[in-house]
């Protein structure tokens, strides 16, 4: 245990220390009742190797041989190399980290140094079975607040990360099976993390001789560092997805209070806090993945019921803007089920709503275009709960100022979504379904066959 504690849970923790815990039960309760629901972020508890969690969203996995160097990169004149440019609007020692995956080493780790030449990382564990901390230095430093960083990416990476992080992160590898292993990422969604009460965020790419770079900013799976990007390509064609305001992640957290206040479901324990400070907030997805009593498990559970009862006795039209154009779905035997779409769905659960990928979400290339098409356009409406507003029997249809206008839906979206500065930026995995010609795209995505230049801002949007 760490010695940041609340003061309103210090007696709790007390209690539970000196054995009492049948008292500290009532106790808790009682504080429950009398505590109203506000400014109830989860705190983070910062641990060590052994606190790390192996899983498939914080890890890079790969082989190397033995005889690979250490830091055999290609030196960033080589013709494929591709510049960043980074702005830095925050205070304090920023510090970048790349990583990713070499696709000319069949897909080995790669972490970039500051002399932008790749380090292949290899395997390595502690003694006691836990991962080891990379030792190598990786962390780029920025300039100053107000000022410009040139990073060069030295060649073709996949799979990739660009980090920011005020302060240090930490990076690990552990031994897999058969010369494989992995590099342990930071993680927004464990709160023991090593690098958890560090500020940081990311963006994700690819830079491939064929398709170019690839860059995206998500919201998906937590609110951390503001990052914006603008891609220049060789003929000075400039895209943008400008991220997050500088103060977005306190404006987040305010009004995720205001809504605890409202509907009495823990929105504001999506704020992951540390000394008083908030560091970035989990999407319910993600926080109901981590915390299996999160409060979440029932809320659309009355709402799924009287979609169903509704859905019984009239169509729901799901338009799939394919060649198989407008479906109709009615609920029989407790499934709803569509023409031609060759599975029913079942009820879905709130994990499967903010998931997206869950139950009756699930889906694999093998399905019917129908299918394909249906689950993401139920799970956005679900999400944005537009189902029993006038015209939501015909999904997508309605225009976004419909969306979240009635509970449940999934308000950290619409919450996070104010505070974007163009817009872009999914805030769940279904973001991207719209009526027709609505010219609604919230892609945070840039990408470009022949990239000349990607402008990252660090902090903010500059003014
Ligand atoms: C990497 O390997 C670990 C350990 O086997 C596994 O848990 C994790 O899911 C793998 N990561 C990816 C991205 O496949
Ligand atoms: C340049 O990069 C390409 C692609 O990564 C690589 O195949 C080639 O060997 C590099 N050339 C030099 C001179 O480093
Ligand atoms: C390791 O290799 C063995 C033998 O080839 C194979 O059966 C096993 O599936 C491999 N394990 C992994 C995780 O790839
Ligand atoms: C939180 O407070 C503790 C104890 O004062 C301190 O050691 C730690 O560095 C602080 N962490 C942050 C992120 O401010
Ligand atoms: C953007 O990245 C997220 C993960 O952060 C991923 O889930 C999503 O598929 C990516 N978006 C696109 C359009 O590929
Ligand atoms: C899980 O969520 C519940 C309800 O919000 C909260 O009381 C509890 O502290 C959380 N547990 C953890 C480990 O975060
Ligand atoms: C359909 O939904 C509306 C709006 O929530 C509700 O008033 C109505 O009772 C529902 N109808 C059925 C048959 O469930
Ligand atoms: C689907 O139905 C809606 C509402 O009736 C209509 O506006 C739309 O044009 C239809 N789409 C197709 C492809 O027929
Ligand atoms: C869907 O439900 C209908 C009616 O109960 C049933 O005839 C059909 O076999 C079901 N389809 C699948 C793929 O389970
Ligand atoms: C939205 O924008 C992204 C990135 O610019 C693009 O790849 C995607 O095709 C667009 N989606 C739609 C529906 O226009």
């Amino acid at each position: 245990m760490k010695q940041v504690i609340l003061s309103r849970t210090l007696p709790v923790i007390y209690l539970i220390m000196l054995g009492l815990s049948k008292y500290a039960v009532v106790v808790a309760t009682v504080l429950s009742i009398i505590a109203p629901t506000v400014a109830r972020p989860t705190e983070l508890h910062p641990g060590d190797a052994s606190d790390l969690i192996i899983n498939a969203q914080d890890t890079i996995n790969g082989t190397i041989s033995a005889s690979a160097s250490k830091t055999q990169g290609i030196h960033a004149t080589n013709g494929t190399a591709l510049k960043f440019t980074i702005t830095n609007n925050i205070a304090g020692n920023v510090n970048c980290y790349i990583n990713g995956q070499d696709p000319n080493k069949n897909n080995a780790p790669v972490m970039l140094t500051p002399n932008f030449l790749w380090y292949y990382p290899t395997a390595s564990t502690n003694a006691d079975g836990t991962p080891a901390p990379v030792t190598e230095s990786v962390a780029i430093p920025l300039n100053a607040q107000g000022l410009t960083t040139t990073i060069m990416i030295p060649s073709y990476v996949v799979s990739a990360r660009v980090w920011f992080a005020v302060g240090e992160l930490q990076f690990f590898t552990v031994a897999g099976d058969n010369g494989s292993f992995s590099v342990v990422q930071p993680s927004q969604s464990n709160p023991a993390d090593p690098s958890a009460g560090i500020n940081w965020g990311f963006i994700e790419f690819s830079y491939t001789a064929d398709g170019g770079i690839y860059a995206n900013i998500s919201y998906v799976d937590f609110v951390g560092l503001p990052l914006g990007m603008s891609l220049t390509d060789t003929s000075n064609g400039v895209q943008t997805a400008l991220g997050l305001k500088a103060d977005a992640v306190t404006n987040v957290c305010n009004d995720l209070a205001a809504q605890a206040v409202k509907d009495s479901l823990p929105w504001d324990a999506l704020c992951q806090s540390i000394n008083g400070t908030v560091m970035r907030v989990l999407s319910p997805n993600d926080y109901m993945a981590a915390n299996k009593s999160s409060g979440f498990e029932t809320y659309f559970d009355d709402y799924v019921n009287e979609v169903w009862d509704n859905y019984t006795s009239k169509p729901l039209v799901i338009d799939t803007q394919n060649n198989a154009g407008n479906v109709s779905c009615t609920v029989s035997g407790d499934t709803l089920q569509c023409p031609d779409d060759g599975i029913n769905y079942s009820k879905p659960s709130t994990a499967d709503i903010f998931g997206c990928n869950s139950g009756p979400f699930v889906t694999n290339p093998t399905d019917s275009s129908v299918h394909q098409a249906t689950v993401p356009r139920l799970c956005a409406a679900f999400n944005r709960g537009t189902l029993l507003l006038p015209g939501g029997d015909v999904q997508p249809s309605l225009g976004a100022d419909s969306y979240y206008t009635s509970g449940p839906s999934n308000f950290y979206s619409a919450i996070v979504h104010k505070y974007e500065v163009d817009g872009k930026g999914y805030a769940f995995a279904y973001d991207d379904v719209n009526p027709s010609g609505d010219g609604e795209n919230a892609s945070g995505t840039v990408s470009s066959a022949n990239p000349s230049v990607l402008g990252v801002t660090v902090g903010g949007p500059s003014s």
